[in-house]
């Protein structure tokens, strides 16, 4: 099946410069949605995952459904102030703007196997900040998957340390 077809371009959007890839076409097809959760979860069904993390709001869409082909339970990447208990926080740079993210501090137990599922790898930046927060709370980020790559953003360089896999290349 070819997924690219459901992936629409939309040029200077957020900002000037930035061609933005929209996966709602994708989110509304149910056989490229079911397409794209069986490819994500084949990537990692051999590897022991014991929770899926997924970024909010584009990496709950991928990363939910993964949890449950997985069988395992998932955990949120927030925005700052979304997340009523106490978190731990990390700052990062996105390819327009920076911000940064929230976990709850009690969301990953120390051992535990972790699978970093989102929509789009592009500088890498909120992934990265995932891994450290995973990784403060004592979590073993065992892959790390993408539905897209922006491979000229080079992301993949700062996840070197990482079993990195997408579905679609750009
Ligand atoms: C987008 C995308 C990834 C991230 C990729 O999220 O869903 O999470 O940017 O960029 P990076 O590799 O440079 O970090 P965004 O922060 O725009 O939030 P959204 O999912 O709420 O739209
Ligand atoms: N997140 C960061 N860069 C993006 C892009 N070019 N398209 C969609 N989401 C993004």
């Amino acid at each position: 099946m070819d997924l690219k077809k459901y992936i629409k371009d939309i040029p200077d959007f957020p900002e000037p410069g930035v061609l933005f890839r929209d996966v709602t076409p994708l989110l509304a097809d149910k056989d490229a949605y079911q397409e794209s959760i069986r490819l994500l979860s084949d990537f990692a069904k051999e590897k022991k995952v014991d929770l899926v993390v997924g970024p909010e709001a584009r990496g709950f869409l991928f990363g939910c459904p993964v949890a449950l082909a997985l069988n395992c339970g998932f955990v949120p990447v927030r925005k700052p102030g979304k997340l009523p208990r106490e978190v731990v926080s990390q700052s990062y740079d996105l390819e327009y703007g920076s911000n940064e993210i929230q976990m709850h501090s009690d969301s990953i137990q120390p051992g535990q196997n972790v699978l970093i599922v989102d929509d789009l790898l592009a500088t890498g930046g909120t992934v990265d900040a995932a891994v450290s927060l995973i990784e403060k709370m004592g979590g073993n980020v065992v892959g790390i998957a993408f539905l897209i790559e922006l491979e000229a953003l080079k992301g993949r360089e700062l996840l070197k340390d990482y079993d990195v896999y997408s579905v679609l290349k750009y």
